[in-house]
């Protein structure tokens, strides 16, 4: 079994930004980096860049993903809605990876999984012009057995299974119904030979549940190494996770 795997999510890096700079982005002061910060998470050890590419453009900008496509050394992963615009844009980047969320513009961040069963119809076509062109496509998906069926159904490469639910009851210590429920998902997600990610919530603490959850290969974590790195640095925060994350059995 190869060990668990990092992708940084640097939307609140450029959230930071945005804050201030939403309105001037050619200024020389727009700081934080998203790009900066990659490389720096790169060379922590982190096996990946995750990115979303929201339709209000509310933190991470075409243009950062542009130089992320140019800099980044390990893997870029696109998160992003399947609206025609956002289709379209990842076609031009070409990102090793997309992961197919649901986006709902009033929403803080990503609530709920993407229902693949009831847009089978829409995902299909994004699906095949993603693969068409080289990019390896993830679904974002609640750990439901008829998500895992309807991504099987896709023909996608991975899923991502949404790990917020678990988060929460971590912290209500009611985990137990959660994490079964996320067990059953990626076995059956594994027999089907979906490569099995999960992502949303993980953080320094709840982390000790994921390595409950078998057959994961990578795990997709944003706000919680954002949040340390104020404290610790970049690379101190990448590190530490990456720690966390050793000796996971699957
Ligand atoms: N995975 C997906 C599909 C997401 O939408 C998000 C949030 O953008 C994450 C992972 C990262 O979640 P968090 O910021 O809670 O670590």
């Amino acid at each position: 079994m190869n060990a668990l795997r990092l992708g940084v999510n640097i939307d609140h890096v450029a959230t930071v930004r945005q804050a201030r700079y939403a309105t001037m982005p050619d200024s020389k002061n727009a700081e934080p980096d998203p790009v900066a910060v990659a490389g720096i998470c790169e060379r922590a050890g982190a096996h990946g860049i995750t990115a979303h590419l929201r339709a209000d453009r509310r933190h991470i900008q075409d243009r950062d993903l542009q130089r992320l496509r140019e800099s980044i050394i390990t893997k870029l992963n696109l998160e992003m809605g399947n609206t025609p615009e956002i289709v379209d844009f990842a076609l031009r980047i070409v990102p090793d990876e997309v992961c197919l969320v649901p986006e709902k513009r009033e929403e803080v961040t990503t609530e709920g999984g993407l229902d693949v069963v009831a847009h089978h119809k829409e995902l299909s076509g994004t699906v095949k012009r993603l693969h068409a062109a080289g990019v390896r496509v993830s679904l974002f998906v609640d750990p439901v057995r008829e998500q895992i069926d309807g991504a099987v159904a896709l023909g996608a490469d991975m899923v991502e299974l949404h790990t917020g639910k678990l988060a929460n009851a971590f912290t209500e210590k009611i985990e137990q119904q959660e994490l079964e429920r996320l067990r059953e998902a990626a076995m059956r997600a594994r027999n089907f030979d979906l490569q099995v990610n999960a992502g949303h919530g993980i953080n320094y603490r709840n982390i000790a549940l994921i390595h409950k959850i078998p057959h994961l290969v990578e795990l997709n974590i944003g706000h919680a190494i954002v949040a340390r790195a104020i404290f610790v640095g970049f690379e101190t925060a990448v590190r530490e996770m990456l720690a966390l994350m050793k000796n996971y059995r699957g």
